[in-house]
């Protein structure tokens, strides 16, 4: 076959700009589609963050001083681009100081919609100013949710874009980008009123994400369960009725894990690295990481590690009254990294405050200690609400650290039971979204903790999976050729 042009547009690319799991999959996902012969631009915004860093900020050849409109504004942007060191993976960053140069990748500033409206628009501006025609534009969650309508708009004028296809890829559909239907002006869509969600315009909303919904050729979210499960009612957020009308389109394509980064043999942010072979290391892990957190030492104390956004959809509230028995009743370590919601900060702390050198946590955003958890601890929670494909738990399975998920999306399509009889599983799942299915789960895990032949089963499974990029960006791949080979000629 041959290579595709490929456009992807996101608000996140690790390690330039990350909050989450989104900023993973692109850089990993862009990388590899370059290591299979395609020609790939990446476009985000240059935040002031990444001037801040230091960052080699290259001028993107023929993309300096474009003149871009958005609604009644127009001004000049300009593309510079960077190259991510590990991967050789070049990102394109376009320049609006007036939008971009703020504190943080996220803002609650009025004009953030605005923010990613031109994120969709100049990343296609830039593509015209070169004559560059993508095959495929992959548009990332809300932020590029408008992208499928301004290229269909661009369209009726354009050429350029004639066999260009748009791939809108849902990665967690709690965030939809909603506004008022005020902002149509801003947006530049007066014109194309009767293109949106009538039923929103006549509510006074716009959903970006809904409108990338109705116009992108096809839908992808990032692993099977979770494609079934938004097109069902309790968790689809309200746009599971028109997920279902495009059920055709719609596809679940599980995420992939950058072994370069996330692999205990190789990751150059832990002290002791280690393999399937000889888990010494990971014992010289655990070590560390109690010692770095306060915590008190213990070889045979199983550690419980937990690294996340603390939001609603990650499911924390069924923890907190287990884990409180649990360290009230047996010798644990729990460690603890995010920050988020208040009253998930303040549970936590508190119980840190409760069992002093027995539990920690750390409050903030930092990678490396991310790897560190991963590494030194013995199991990984994650009792989401619900979870369109999750990381850390695949993480987790290959740095041999069992993960106690709850069965929802994608943590039900990479985590695998643990059966004693069989010796067959990965890891550990409940089904209940209630404090008594976490009971169940730890308990669980304590009994095998106890059970070392079984334990050991458990991980030496676990690290034997496989969720490398390599397998997934093929199915990718051949969603872009099908829409391709279905492209007017
Ligand atoms: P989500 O995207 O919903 O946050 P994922 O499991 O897909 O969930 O991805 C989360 C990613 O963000 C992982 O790479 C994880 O290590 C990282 N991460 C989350 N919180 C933190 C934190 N406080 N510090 C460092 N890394 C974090
Ligand atoms: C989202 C989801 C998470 C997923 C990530 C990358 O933020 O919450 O489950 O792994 O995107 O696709």
């Amino acid at each position: 076959m041959p290579p595709l042009k490929i456009c992807l547009v996101s608000s996140e690319v690790a390690p330039l700009a990350k909050t989450g799991g989104l900023a993973d999959v692109v850089a990993a996902l862009g990388a590899e589609l370059v290591r299979r012969g395609h020609e790939v631009r990446v476009f985000m915004p240059l935040y002031r963050q990444l001037r801040e860093a230091g960052r080699s900020l290259v001028p993107a050849p023929g993309m300096g001083n474009l003149s871009v409109s958005l609604g009644p504004r127009s001004g000049r942007i300009s593309v510079f681009n960077t190259t991510i060191e590990r991967t050789g993976l070049e990102v394109s960053c376009i320049d609006c100081p007036e939008l971009y140069d703020r504190e943080g990748i996220y803002t609650a500033d009025e004009d953030e919609h605005l923010r990613f409206a031109l994120l969709a628009r100049a990343s296609l501006t830039a593509c015209q100013a070169t004559s560059w025609a993508p095959d495929i534009v992959h548009c990332n969650d809300w932020h590029a949710g408008l992208l499928p309508l301004y290229l269909k708009l661009l369209s009726s004028w354009e050429d350029l874009f004639a066999r260009t296809r748009t791939v809108l890829t849902i990665h967690n559909i709690g965030y939809q980008g909603m506004v008022s239907a005020d902002a149509v002006h801003d947006l530049g869509l007066d014109d194309a009123t009767h293109l949106l969600h009538q039923e929103d315009l006549a509510a006074g909303k716009i959903n970006f994400l809904k409108i990338g919904l109705l116009y992108a050729d096809a839908i992808t979210t990032v692993s099977t369960t979770y494609a079934r499960e938004i097109q069902t009612q309790e968790l689809g957020m309200g746009l599971d009725g028109l997920l279902r009308e495009r059920a055709a389109s719609v596809i679940g394509i599980v995420n992939g894990v950058d072994y370069g980064e996330w692999s205990p043999e190789n990751d150059e942010l832990i002290p002791a690295s280690y393999s399937s072979g000889d888990l010494s290391g990971k014992l010289e892990n655990k070590r560390i990481l109690l010692e770095s957190l306060g915590l008190e030492p213990g070889d045979d104390v199983p550690v419980f590690g937990v690294v996340s956004r603390l939001v609603y959809q990650k499911g924390f509230e069924l923890l907190f009254e287990p884990l409180s028995e649990m360290l009230s009743g047996r010798d644990v370590r729990v460690a603890v990294l995010g920050s988020g919601e208040q009253k998930y900060e303040t549970a936590f702390a508190d119980l840190e405050r409760r069992f002093p050198g027995r539990m920690c946590f750390y409050r903030g955003y930092d990678n490396a200690l991310a790897h560190l958890i991963e590494a030194g601890s013995d199991a990984f929670l994650m009792p989401s609400l619900y979870e369109p494909c999750g990381l850390n738990q695949m993480y987790s399975l290959r740095y041999g650290t069992i993960p106690i998920v709850r069965r929802t999306g994608g943590l039900a399509d990479t985590v695998r039971l643990f059966d004693r009889h069989t010796g067959e599983g990965t890891g550990i799942l409940f089904d209940e979204f209630d404090p008594e299915g976490v009971r169940w789960a730890l308990t669980y895990a304590l009994e095998l903790w106890a059970d070392r032949p079984a334990w050991e089963r458990m991980q030496s499974n676990a690290m034997a999976e496989d969720f490398s990029w390599e397998q997934q960006t093929a199915a990718y791949e051949e969603l872009y050729y099908q829409l391709q080979a279905a492209a007017p000629a």
